[in-house]
Order: C-alpha cells, then sequence, then structure tokens
C-alpha cells in the first residue's frame, strides 16, 4: 500500500491535484473537507456542528475529523493506497493517523508539502467563490483560514520532516506543471497504474 499525505493551506491546490493523482495511480480519495461538506448538506448532528467552525474558518475538533477517516479508511479494505487531502491538520490528526495505519500494518510513505504565495491563495480561492458555492470562500472567512493553517496546520509539517517524509513542492506553476513536480516524487515509490 501507498499512502500520501498532500499537505499546503487553503487554496494550494490540494482538492485539485488529488483528481489528478487518484486517475492516475488509482489511489483512493480522503478529503475531511469534502466529508464534512457532504454531512453539512445531509445536515447530519455532526454536520450541523462542524458548520459552526467551518463557517468561522476555524478547525473542526479532532475528535470529530479522526472518527470520519478511521470509518471511510474501512470502507475501502483493498485499496492500492490513500490520498489523504486536507488531514491531518493538526499534531494530534498526524498521531492518530499514524496510529490508525499501524493498526492496518501500513504507514505514510510520503508528504508532499505545497507552497504557494499568500496573495495567490486569496486569488485562487476569490475566484473559485465566485461560483463554488461555498459558505468560505469569502474574504474574511479565507483570511481567517489561512491564519489557522498557520497556527495550527503548518507545524504538522515538522512532525513529518523529522520523519523523513516530506518533500516541499513549488505549486504557483500552472496546474499540469504542478502536477508533473507531484509525479517525480510518487513515481519514487509507485508507478502509474
Ligand atoms: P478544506 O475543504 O480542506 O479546505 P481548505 O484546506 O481550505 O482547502 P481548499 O479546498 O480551499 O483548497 P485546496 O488546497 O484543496 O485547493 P483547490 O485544489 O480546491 O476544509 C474546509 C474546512 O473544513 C476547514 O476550514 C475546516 O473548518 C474543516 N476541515 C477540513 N478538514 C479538517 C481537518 N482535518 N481538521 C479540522 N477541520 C477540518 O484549489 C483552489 C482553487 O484554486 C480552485 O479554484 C482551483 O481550480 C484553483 N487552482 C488550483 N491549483 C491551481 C494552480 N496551480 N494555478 C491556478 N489555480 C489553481
Amino acid at each position: 500500500m501507498f499512502n500520501l499525505v498532500l499537505f499546503g493551506p487553503p487554496g494550494s491546490g490540494k482538492g485539485t491535484q488529488s483528481e489528478n493523482i487518484l486517475k492516475t495511480y488509482k489511489l483512493q480519495h480522503i478529503s475531511t473537507g469534502d466529508l464534512l461538506r457532504n454531512e453539512v448538506s445531509n445536515m447530519t448532528p455532526l454536520g450541523t456542528e462542524a458548520k459552526k467552525y467551518m463557517d468561522q474558518g476555524m478547525l473542526v475538533p479532532d475528535e470529530v475529523v479522526i472518527g470520519m477517516i478511521s470509518s471511510k479508511i474501512d470502507e475501502t479494505p483493498d485499496a492500492r493506497g490513500f490520498i489523504f487531502d486536507g488531514f491531518p491538520r493538526t499534531r494530534a490528526q498526524a498521531e492518530a493517523l499514524d496510529k490508525l495505519l499501524e493498526f492496518k500494518n501500513t504507514r505514510i510513505q510520503l508528504v508532499l508539502a505545497l507552497e504557494v504565495p499568500e496573495e495567490d491563495l486569496i486569488k485562487r480561492l476569490l475566484g473559485r467563490g465566485e461560483t463554488s458555492g461555498r459558505s468560505d470562500d469569502n474574504l474574511e472567512v479565507i483570511t481567517k483560514r489561512i491564519k489557522e493553517y498557520h497556527a495550527k496546520t503548518e507545524p504538522v509539517a515538522s512532525y513529518y520532516q523529522s520523519q523523513g517524509k516530506l518533500e516541499r513542492i513549488a505549486g504557483h506553476h500552472p496546474i499540469p506543471d504542478t502536477f508533473k513536480l507531484l509525479c517525480k516524487e510518487i513515481n519514487n515509490y509507485i508507478l502509474p497504474a
């Protein structure tokens, strides 16, 4: 099994590149943002609770997100591997993921961190906000999401760096060019399926 974390600030291209990677390498995509938005649109109790945090650009509590990930991994026991997109976002989530994968006799092999200048992030997310219908794609909430990223998520990079798993990728290039840079790293572990 090959397990990849796609890491980076809001708007860095995690969702976009996950789509490209999963098609090329036939991996299962787990996006905690998508899972949470699904709960919100189904108006589940979890979704109602999560929405309060998401609308303010704050992280949803760890225990909620970790529980969702665990059941999602169990849904596809025969997966070739997983792309974790937008997870882990705190050190507690990273440690919980390590334990979950260890229990399944596997581990995270690679963490690709997309690096994009902040003005590009804001431009991209405002652009997406014109059509996405995402209630968090407006300037006030985007600014809070980026602040939350620096405060709580960026430190997770050093957790993986100390394990020798982190590769930083310049994510300001056009989408196909960034994809090529990501593939170059992934090909060291698995080849396209
Ligand atoms: P989530 O859905 O994960 O949002 P995010 O991290 O803010 O990421 P985005 O989806 O906004 O950006 P992305 O990096 O995926 O970029 P994308 O490819 O879409 O989380 C939303 C909320 O849910 C959080 O704020 C939090 O409340 C909660 N949450 C989620 N996970 C959580 C967790 N683990 N713990 C706690 N809370 C959690 O691209 C963005 C735009 O840019 C698109 O329009 C795209 O077309 C464009 N674009 C992409 N690449 C390029 C490029 N190279 N050049 C030009 N444009 C590009």
